[in-house]
């Protein structure tokens, strides 16, 4: 049992450091730009209201009426067949998971922090090299940066949910706001900012295809911290007179503007500087530096301050995603908080050697397989088949196994209309998005 509480404020700012991550700056971007913008962001941003704001309430409130790790969670509320129901925590494992390639992808970050401070590619062609040399033959380099992330996530994890996760979101939530506010502000002066909102908000419906529509249900599940644990385990500390609706709402409003923020300030970038709404993972590490050797000295601190923010959203991320299997041995095995840390650290850490291997020429060979490297493994099986499972179990949980009687005790005053509406979702229409997600992302549709 814990008796540690987030303080208010801390909570928000914890959930929102959770969700607030690469998923934001890195990956939406990038998503966004695939699909052709607008048609896009409009689906992305009304499944984060209807199926992602709902599933938040319903995953904090497995949290905060279990009070402990996940698997007892579930295990304390389901009123018959515990001993199943428990397994539904196990969704915690997909963060551990995902920690493999995600302080692999901080370390690429912390790389790139320190080679701005001297360095900026001069075109895209040459960005391309420096980032695929780093990629496909520095092991050492991204073996160094991971080792720092590990032990950077181990120690706060290690200081517990106040004095660690809760501190350290309390100055490197605050930090990210201020500097990607500042480099928004920047980019509104430019030129091209307008074309940037053009390309984000002007919808071209030819653009959706169902692959793009479940790719943004997709994301707004990963982006939201939904279905792996994150979310519940924090809420375990929430206090108990706590009003869940008002805390995930300023979740899900902090994490969508961010991501919006994010989103137009990098195309503004790479329109005025850049080649254009550039496509793919390496968009924040290719054609960006490109864009930032293009604005001169400004660049040079644009770059720094820019990967400093993205490191600050992935490591208050990295935190969350690791704290629900710590507890989880905390709270059944009555493990110390230091060895559940450090286990749990050494695990990811561990496989996240494999993940840089099999990228690595020469390694790759022996680490792919049906031509996934095992960091894509990883990602795969964790977004495709993990992370909309948890969701699917979180919303049959609260909307059928928990008694209506217990839901509604809390949740009725606080939704107050919108309880029906909200129940109704999370019995129907939530899990079956949740399915077709996932059997499409499993390639099966
Ligand atoms: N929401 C994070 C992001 O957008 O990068 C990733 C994440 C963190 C997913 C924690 C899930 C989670 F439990």
């Amino acid at each position: 049992m814990k008796i540690a509480r987030f303080s208010r404020i801390g909570f928000i700012m914890a959930a929102a450091g959770s969700a607030v991550g690469l998923g934001n700056i890195w990956k939406f971007p990038y998503i966004a730009g695939e699909y052709g913008g607008g048609a896009f962001v409009l689906v992305y941003l009304l499944t984060v209201l209807l199926i992602g704001f709902s599933i938040m309430i319903a995953e904090m409130l497995i949290g905060y009426l279990g009070r402990m790790d996940t698997v007892s969670s579930f295990e304390e509320l389901a009123p018959v067949n515990k001993h199943l129901w428990k397994f539904g925590g196990f969704q915690s494992l997909a963060g551990l998971f995902i920690m493999i390639f995600y302080s692999v992808v901080i370390g690429w970050i912390f790389n790139y922090i320190i080679t701005s401070l001297t360095y900026l590619p001069a075109t895209p062609k040459e960005a391309e090299i420096v980032f695929n040399s780093m990629l496909h033959t520095d092991f050492i380099t991204q073996f160094f940066y991971h080792t720092v992330a590990f032990i950077w996530i181990t120690y706060v994890l290690n200081k517990g949910l106040k004095g660690g996760i809760e501190r350290m979101n309390f100055y490197l939530m605050p930090a990210l706001m201020i500097i990607l506010a500042g480099m928004f502000a920047y980019a509104t002066t430019l030129g091209a900012f307008s074309q940037a909102v053009a390309f984000m908000f002007a919808p071209d419906w030819s653009k959706i295809t169902s692959e793009a529509f479940v790719t943004a249900v997709g994301h707004a599940f990963f982006t939201l911290s939904l279905g792996m644990g994150a979310i519940m385990t924090y809420s375990a500390s929430l206090e108990k007179d706590a009003n869940l609706v008002k805390n995930a709402f300023w979740v899900v409003f902090l994490d969508t503007t961010i991501a919006i923020v994010a989103g137009l300030m990098l195309f503004t970038f790479l329109y005025q500087y850049g080649s254009g709404p550039a496509k793919g993972p390496g968009l924040v590490f290719i054609s960006l530096p490109a864009a930032f050797y293009e604005m001169g000295i400004v660049g040079n601190v644009f770059a720094i301050l820019f990967f400093v923010a993205l490191a600050f959203a992935g490591l208050t991320s990295s935190v969350s995603l690791v704290e629900p299997m710590v507890q989880y041995f905390i709270d059944r095995f009555s493990w110390s908080r230091l060895r559940a840390s450090l286990s749990m650290g050494l695990f990811f850490w561990f496989f996240g050697i494999f993940a840089i291997l099999s990228n690595i020429d020469g390694a790759k060979e022996y680490l792919t397989w049906g031509g996934k490297s095992f960091f894509d493994w990883v990602d795969y099986v964790t977004a495709a088949i993990m992370l909309p499972l948890g969701g699917l179990i979180m919303a049959v949980f609260v909307g059928f196994i928990i008694p209506k009687s217990k839901v509604e005790s809390v949740m009725k005053s606080q939704l107050k209309w919108a309880f029906e509406p909200w129940y109704f979702s999370l019995r129907y229409i939530t899990p079956i998005a949740m399915f077709v997600v996932m059997l499409s992302l499993m390639g099966v549709l």
